[in-house]
């Protein structure tokens, strides 16, 4: 049986590409240099197509590939794919929930410890030999202050009970309060949210609605003490709000792992010492990619096979 070609957006760690190899004819868009006579040239042959959760498709993609019947996306978040010129065609979309789970929320904590902490300084105040001059300036405790989870989805849910182990005081803001959340303080109101907390982390699945939720006000209710921790998707902040808010101490700091336009970044996050930068890598461990890439492959295996897609957004 032929092998059903695929176009593959971005690059997979290397353990990915055998396996894909295998079951599929791959096209390599990434390696392409002329990326609009590439996708010309292979698109009427493209039945699927691989991506990553930032990548995603966009519409121009989607209406190069006229045979395409799925979209497999390598993350959770699936803003990045033009949903609705999939629905338009009858394109299935699928993404990789769960199995990432824990290792978001594991990051976003990790930002919270060393931000507050203030690790890198305290990491370069050893290297460059400040120590022997002096102490490390105090920094702020973790443990029993409060904190904001805006989005109690799979990954919200992780980081509060992670956070119920420091001892915090938890509320979360979602569309409606949520049976499994009895403990914690159910908050409409993103700007109340941001108001009694010290800590407040973004986990939102992005989207037109979510949009700028953490804007102007959200950022000042949060206020010249609290934290922004976002670990979702940069469009669910005004970034210049937030860059604003920064550079003037109206938000006393950050801890980010996605941005607008990424990898490149605003140049004024680099002029900040009040914000840690990440780069978009709160899925990136070993055993999780492996399990991102083993999702993908099977979701296409199983459209291909004429069976039930395994975790299917459309
Ligand atoms: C990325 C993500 O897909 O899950 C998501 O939505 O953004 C990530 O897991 C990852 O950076 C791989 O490209």
């Amino acid at each position: 049986m032929q092998r059903p070609h695929i176009l593959q957006v971005g690059p997979y760690p290397a353990w990915d590409e055998e396996p894909l190899n295998e079951a599929f004819t791959v096209h390599r868009y990434f390696a392409a240099d002329d990326k609009q006579a590439f996708l010309a040239g292979i698109g009427p042959q493209v039945r699927g197509i691989a991506t990553r959760g930032e990548l995603g498709a966009n519409r121009a993609m989607i209406e190069a590939c006229p045979s395409l019947e799925v979209v497999s996306v390598y993350g959770v978040g699936f803003d990045a794919v033009d949903l609705a010129a999939c629905r338009e065609r009858g394109v299935r979309v699928t993404n990789t929930p769960d199995v990432l789970t824990n290792d978001v929320a594991d990051l976003g904590i990790a930002m919270m410890l060393c931000q507050s902490r203030g690790m890198i300084g305290a990491e370069r105040w050893v290297r460059d030999g400040s120590w022997a001059k002096g102490l490390y300036p105090l920094k702020r405790r973790v443990w029993g202050r409060r904190a904001g989870v805006l989005g109690l989805g799979r990954i919200g849910y992780e980081v509060a009970k992670r956070l119920a182990g420091f001892g915090m005081d938890i509320a979360y803001s979602d569309v409606a309060p949520k049976d499994f959340a009895p403990d914690w303080t159910f908050v409409a109101d993103p700007v109340e949210l941001a108001r009694r907390s010290d800590f407040l982390f973004v986990t939102l699945a992005a989207s037109a609605a979510t949009r700028h939720i953490v804007n102007k006000d959200v950022l000042a209710a949060l206020g010249e003490d609290g934290m922004l921790i976002n670990i979702s998707r940069a469009s669910n902040i005004d970034e210049d709000a937030l860059l604003d808010a920064l550079e003037t101490k109206v938000l006393g700091s950050a801890a980010l792992d996605v941005f607008e336009g990424e990898p490149k970044l605003n140049p004024r996050f680099l002029a900040l010492d009040n914000v840690l930068l990440q780069p978009h890598h709160a899925s990136g461990t070993i055993e999780t990619r492996k399990a991102m890439g083993k999702l993908v492959r099977d979701n296409l295996a199983a459209h291909f096979a004429g069976q039930p897609l395994l975790t299917p957004v459309l």
